[in-house]
């Protein structure tokens, strides 16, 4: 080995040393509850990321075909997965263990619009609970980092996820069955696609 490469290997073995040294530091810090907390919402959200799909996939079937309903709950799908995501980063830099727990198999079959929104209004609300639970652990526990986080990058886009949802239930009630969900369908995809844009 060439003695240039000495000093260059020390430096790299120091900086290991120390990485290893914080993240023992962090893991000795770091509140369990909050830790429980926070593997109970990474399930939360995978069970969120599972219904959606199955919402996906019901309503993308030929003989259901509402592709509006089926492009709307895979994207959010696609947006409980990353917060399932945001939570896995968050846990290992702070030095906790990631735990995955058991799913459940969810339903896969809606009658109509208004039955799948409902049920997505339903979801929503125990995922906001199951945000604020894990935000009073982290406040018994004074960590502010994780109140800070569940504030800002949940609990607000929550809020607005339930009012979105709660909207477009009244107005497929409003609209009615049959035609009226079809028309609905319709303004969906198109709101959909628009957002992708
Ligand atoms: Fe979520």
């Amino acid at each position: 080995m060439s003695s240039k490469l000495f000093p260059i290997l020390f430096k790299n073995l120091a900086n290991l040393e120390k990485i290893a040294q914080r993240s023992i530091t962090s893991r000795m810090n770091y509140n369990k509850d909050v830790e429980n907390a926070i593997n109970s919402q990474i399930n939360k959200e995978l069970t969120a990321f599972y219904k959606y799909m199955a919402m996906s996939a019901y309503f993308d079937r030929v003989e259901v075909a509402f592709p509006g309903a089926a492009a709307f709950f895979k994207k959010q799908s696609t947006q409980e997965w990353k917060h399932a995501q945001k939570l896995i980063d968050f846990q290992n830099n702070c030095g906790g263990k990631v735990i995955l727990a058991d799913i459940k198999t969810p339903k896969c079959e809606w009658n109509g619009l208004l039955d799948a929104f409902t049920d997505a209004v339903e979801m929503e609300k125990v995922q906001k609970s199951s945000l604020l639970g894990l935000h009073n652990e982290a406040s018994k526990a004074q960590a502010s980092d994780t109140t800070t986080f569940v504030d800002e990058t949940y609990l607000v886009e929550q809020l607005m996820e339930i009012q979105q949802l709660v909207r477009m239930v009244n107005q497929i009630k409003r609209m009615g069955p049959g035609l009226g969900e079809q028309m609905f369908d319709r303004h969906l995809l198109k709101e959909v696609k628009k957002a992708e844009k």
